[in-house]
């Protein structure tokens, strides 16, 4: 390979949003490049059997490219495919499914198009800032921290507490978190917000037990804000909650209503990010699970139970799985909200003994497990 800069074509995405493209036979990964493109690259890393590229010039941009809306695009962490139009970024991450089954698993099913009901912008409804010298995202590839303004991913809102919160780190009245000394102690801020009613849950993540009382007393004045939660997470980990919650003003809870069922959803339970989209999986489920009202299901990685109440009311029972316990208290909650009496939940983790779950003979199993996927012996018992 010579230093020149070579014209590669490139031929499809791959996950993480890189473009690959063929040099001599080597593999080429060119960062921030859209399919079907042609583009003249300079090559930052060499490896054995693949090699790594930045574009220095779109030579036949590909019909899917559009010039990022985001001042923060490229150096940010947070996005990979702004590049790609929002309609070219549905039929790019279709693909990526497509190629992870069949390419990677080689399960050979149909992967049908995505179901799309999201807003495009401002979507999210939780964002967790990394807190450093500066409060914003962790830069692409790094764990520094940029400092972002705003972000077009989550509501306006966000912004606002965040700025509170740098504003009272400029002040000095608490410091951010050093995380290769392991020092300093604000180490994150998270900020979740209910629909339709727009408050917002304020978390504030800790190495030490202390905060200061001048920055629980600006977040919680922030328009909005209903109340600050504090989690204290001593470890030199990458989790970012700790095991201790301590609520310091408001409740430390909000409600979220997914298909006109109202939810609690606790600081540390997990929630899907996007409503519009949680509506459509909850429609699939229920879609994909036939119910005849003779079922039994059983949901695991139940979380706070949106998939086993909204079941519910078409079938005989549900029994709903996790291991969180605040996520199990808030699906127990909701299921006596909404006044519903075929549900139950249970506390443990999937993966342990199965006993009781077999002798429960379900009909439906639910599986929407945390990202690093389903472990096999799990599938197995499922199977
Ligand atoms: C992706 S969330 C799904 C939640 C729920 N289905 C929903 O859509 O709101 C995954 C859930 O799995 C739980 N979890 C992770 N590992 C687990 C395990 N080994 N056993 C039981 N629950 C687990 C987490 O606490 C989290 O609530």
């Amino acid at each position: 390979m010579t230093e020149s800069k070579p014209v590669l074509w490139i031929e499809r995405l791959v996950p993480g949003g890189d473009g690959l493209a063929e040099l001599a036979g080597l593999k080429v990964f060119v960062r921030s490049a859209a399919p079907q493109e042609k583009v003249r690259v300079r090559i930052v890393e060499r490896h054995r059997d693949y090699a790594v590229a930045e574009i220095v010039e779109v030579l036949e941009p590909s019909p899917l490219r559009v010039a990022p809306p985001c001042r923060y695009y490229g150096p940010c962490g947070g996005c990979q495919l702004q590049h790609i139009s929002y309609q070219g970024q549905l039929v790019v991450k279709k693909l990526l499914v497509n190629d992870a089954l069949q390419r990677v698993g080689k399960v050979f099913v149909p992967v049908h198009n995505i179901a799309n009901h999201s807003q495009e912008w401002h979507y999210r409804n939780k964002t967790q800032f990394p807190v450093a010298t500066h409060i914003g995202f962790y830069r692409r590839r790094s764990h520094e921290v940029l400092a972002v303004e705003e972000c077009r991913l989550h509501p306006p809102q966000f912004d606002q507490v965040r700025a509170t919160l740098a504003q009272a780190l400029a002040r000095g009245v608490d410091q951010g978190y050093d995380e290769t000394g392991h020092q300093g102690n604000i180490r994150h801020l998270i900020v979740r917000r209910s629909e339709p009613e727009g408050k917002m849950l304020v978390i504030v993540v800790t190495r030490t037990r202390h905060l200061a009382a001048e920055v629980v007393r600006a977040l919680a004045r922030t328009p909005d804000v209903t109340a600050v939660v504090q989690s204290i997470n001593p470890a030199r980990t990458n989790r970012i909650l700790g095991p201790e919650i301590r609520p310091l003003t408001g409740q430390p809870y909000l409600f979220e209503t997914v298909l006109d069922k109202r939810l609690r959803v606790s600081a540390q339970s997990f929630f899907q990010v996007n409503l519009g989209q949680a509506e459509v999986l909850c429609k699939k489920v229920l879609k994909y699970a036939e119910p005849t009202g003779t079922e039994t299901v059983l949901d695991l990685y139940c979380g706070v139970g949106m998939l086993s109440l909204v079941l519910a009311g078409f079938v005989k029972r549900v029994v709903g799985i996790d291991r969180e316990a605040a996520a199990i208290s808030d699906a127990e909650e909701n299921r006596r909200l909404l006044g519903i009496d075929n549900a139950e939940f249970r506390c443990r983790d999937v993966e342990s003994d199965w006993t009781d779950l077999a002798a429960l003979r379900p009909d439906v199993v639910i599986l929407d497990p945390p990202r690093k996927g389903c472990p096999l012996e799990t599938l197995k018992r499922v199977a």
